[in-house]
């Protein structure tokens, strides 16, 4: 019998998805998360310690949270990583370990990963063309990339999706090219409505949005509703064409799938479920809004566990029931993309 969930907000919402960001640090400089001038990289001793991950991640799953992510910045620069994704396998109560990578230094590691208990594994790339991609990552990585996901595509990940994030003028005419991705690969390839942050070249004209993404699509693909959890923010689909082979019509689905995070023209609030970790270990309770509680601090000052309790209870009281608009969020003293790892 499952446990009851504990982490309910005001609005009802129960929260069983926590992401951990395990360092702030990345060695890509993507123009949509990273601002021009780069971030203040925090100091070793600010970051939380594997076994304050530890001990945090317990708690929380005693509380409701069966679904870890592992975020950064990027995620693989954490040293040892692969021993923490072997600890944090290893908590009762857990059903889905995963992380979020740029896949850079995925190709060595993806093994390893998998065999220490990581379930489900996300990765970003916005190009297939090299130059293209160099440049939105403002470094020399494509191969790299390229090398890494081909190593996942190997292996038999419980889930395995490509993040891209849609830029209106940079990488929209590409859409088609990742939905064939899709049709032949066994990928979930997911387009994401660009989102503002602070310092981040967004501007409202540079949102594709997911309705003009999916008509787009409809040009060479049936697409074919899949059914997902409620508080899923990716709208699911499945992929068919019509083939002519041997002089007969033939209807070919697709080895993958495609879906779109529509957070600018449809956003998800409402069935949210998630709570977030930053490095530096303090809880948010919404990737948009900047109140923060520091549950490091807390561990630090030797608090009790129903203390840190308590303070994972404020920070659920004080989510919000929606994120404010794009105007808003620009301005906002929020934390920068890369800080909060998504
Ligand atoms: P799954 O667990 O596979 O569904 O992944 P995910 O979508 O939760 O995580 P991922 O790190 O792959 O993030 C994909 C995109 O969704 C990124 O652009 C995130 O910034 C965005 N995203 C993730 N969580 C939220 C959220 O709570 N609110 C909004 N608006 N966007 C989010
Ligand atoms: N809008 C939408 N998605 C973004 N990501 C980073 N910045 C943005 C943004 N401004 C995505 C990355 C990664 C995930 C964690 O968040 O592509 O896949
Ligand atoms: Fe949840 Fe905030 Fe994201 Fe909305 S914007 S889905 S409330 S984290």
């Amino acid at each position: 019998m499952s446990k009851e969930n504990r982490l309910v907000d005001t609005f009802g919402r129960k929260h069983q998805y926590l992401r951990i960001s395990v360092t702030d640090r990345c060695n890509l400089r993507c123009t949509y998360c990273m601002p021009h001038d780069g971030i203040v990289w925090k100091k070793k001793n600010e970051l939380l310690t594997f076994e304050e991950i530890i001990q945090l991640a317990e708690i929380f799953v005693d509380m409701g949270v069966d679904k870890i992510r592992l975020t950064g910045g990027e995620p693989m620069l954490r040293q040892n990583l692969i021993e923490l994704v072997k600890r944090l396998a290893a908590i009762d109560g857990l059903n889905t370990l995963a992380m979020t990578t740029n896949a850079t230094l995925l190709a060595d590691n993806a093994q390893a990963l998998h065999d220490a208990g990581l379930t489900a594994l996300n990765i970003s790339l916005d190009s297939f063309q090299k130059d293209k991609f160099n440049a939105i990552t403002r470094r020399n990585d494509f191969d790299n990339v390229i090398a890494g996901l081909n190593a996942a595509l190997a292996l038999d990940f419980r889930a395995l999706k490509l993040n891209v994030v849609v830029m209106a003028g940079t990488n929209d005419d590409e859409i088609l090219d990742f939905a064939d991705f899709a049709f032949n690969q066994r990928i979930n390839v997911r387009f994401i409505e660009y989102m503002p942050f602070k310092d981040n070249q967004w501007d409202a004209k540079t949102v594709v949005t997911y309705q003009q993404m999916k008509e787009l699509i409809e040009q060479k693909y049936q697409l074919t509703a899949l059914s997902n959890e409620p508080s899923a923010v990716a709208k699911d689909f499945g992929l068919s064409r019509l083939d002519w082979a041997s002089g007969e019509h033939l209807i070919r689905q697709s080895a993958g799938s495609v879906s779109f995070i529509s957070s600018m023209s449809d956003s998800f609030c409402s069935s949210c479920n998630r709570l977030r970790l930053t490095s530096d270990g303090s809880i948010k309770s919404c990737l948009f809004y900047p109140a923060e509680l520091s549950l490091r601090d807390a561990m630090r000052a030797s608090s009790s566990r129903q203390e840190i309790e308590e303070l994972i209870g404020r920070a659920l009281y004080l989510k919000p029931e929606a994120h404010p608009p794009a105007e808003a969020i620009m301005v906002s003293d929020n934390r920068t993309m890369i800080e909060i790892g998504g």
